[in-house]
């Protein structure tokens, strides 16, 4: 792998880091043939993914047509997508008839899903998270899905638990993360009755420099804020590295439809990353509240012996973000909300 630089500077560079193949990624993309399909590809890292996958797509020297299907809300993404040599596809997934608009292929990668905006709007949310994978997954019963799901299938777990396995049982809290855990049954059900591989990956907070849990500290330690320590531990992966793990995740699918966490090795300490970007920013971090017992936190032995660890230190994201942030870097203004212990969104 390329050496990490020691800071990033500028939106290209981040794109040039975030995308770039590695091997494993470029074995992987040259054994498949025909398209890759991504749904929900506009949001905050289906862009990134879409362009990785394309990147390792010609490193392997493979004709596998990468295409990005999504609403594209904000028309620039489909147009950068477009340049970057992704073919999109722009439809709202909610319309009668959008099935028909859909490409055929043999691997798709489900990205769609809505937590912000439940409290408000609960039905809203109900129905991404439980129509949409319903008929998705009739339509594409003859191809193989990673579908997204979260870390937030699990009810909240003892800190120093080691973090929520996959066979545990999935009694959250809150309507985004029952829905979430219908998302996942809903594609259960339709591997199981079609026979159709599923990975469903349960995924927890990536770090891009433009949004994330550490986007989140950080900006609140430069502006002076506190940083509420309730939710005292996280569970967060350098999103290049997640990207890389859901496209590979295809190869894990199976029926009835397996499960993974994903996320970093090891939680990080609220408390201590705020400190830490005190250090880097020469700004003393506020800490607010206690640490809660509990925690959002899940383990990733399974996936790591599938996929390996991802390879991107946290320290190393640490010191980009309090460099980015520092700089005045564009971030997307999409807080995670991480601190939320009640399930409420
Ligand atoms: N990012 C994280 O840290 C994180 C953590 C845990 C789980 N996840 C899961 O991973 C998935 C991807 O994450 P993300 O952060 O990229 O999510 P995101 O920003 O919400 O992106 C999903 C995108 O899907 C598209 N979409 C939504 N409804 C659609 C519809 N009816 N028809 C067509 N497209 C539609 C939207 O893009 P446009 O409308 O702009 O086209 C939306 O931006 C999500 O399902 C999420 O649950 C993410």
């Amino acid at each position: 792998m390329d050496e990490l630089p020691h800071t990033i500077d500028s939106e290209d560079e981040l794109i040039e880091v975030m995308t770039r193949p590695r091997p494993a990624l470029v074995a992987f993309v040259g054994s498949l043939s025909g398209a890759l399909v991504i749904l929900g590809a506009g949001g905050k890292m289906g862009p990134t993914l879409a362009l990785l996958a394309a990147r390792a797509v010609r490193a392997a020297g493979s004709h596998v047509e990468i295409i990005a299907v999504s609403r594209f809300a904000d028309k620039r993404t489909r147009g950068w997508l477009e340049d970057n040599g992704v073919r999109t596809v722009a439809v709202d997934l909610m319309d009668p008839g959008a099935l028909s608009r859909l490409p055929e292929s043999e691997n798709v990668i489900y990205m769609v899903g809505r937590k912000f905006g439940t409290n408000r709007d609960p039905e809203e949310t109900w129905a991404a998270n439980t129509l949409l994978p319903a008929r998705i997954a009739e339509h594409y019963a003859q191809a193989r899905i990673a579908a997204l799901s979260t870390g937030n299938v699990y009810p909240m777990v003892p800190v120093g638990s080691g973090g929520a396995v996959e066979t545990d049982r999935l009694t959250p809290l809150g309507e985004y993360a029952n829905s979430s855990v219908a998302r996942e049954r809903i594609f259960g059900f339709f591997s199981r009755r079609n026979g159709t591989p599923v990975t469903l990956i349960r995924l927890s907070y990536a770090l891009d420099l433009r949004y994330g849990v550490l986007v989140d500290i950080a900006t609140k330690v430069r502006a002076g804020q506190p940083v509420d320590v309730g939710m005292g531990h996280v569970n967060c992966i350098w999103q290049a590295d997640a990207n890389e793990m859901i496209i590979r995740s295809l190869a894990l699918a199976s029926s009835p439809a397996t499960a993974i966490n994903l996320t970093g090795v090891r939680p990080l300490a609220v408390r201590e990353v705020a400190h830490r970007f005190g250090e880097l920013m020469g700004r003393p971090a506020r800490i607010a509240g206690a640490e809660g017992m509990t925690a959002l936190l899940s383990n990733t032995e399974k996936a790591r012996r599938a996929l390996g660890a991802p390879p991107t230190p946290l320290d190393t994201v640490i010191r980009w973000t309090a460099h980015w942030v520092a700089a005045g870097g564009r971030v997307l203004d999409k807080p995670t909300h991480y601190e939320v212990r009640d399930g409420g969104f």
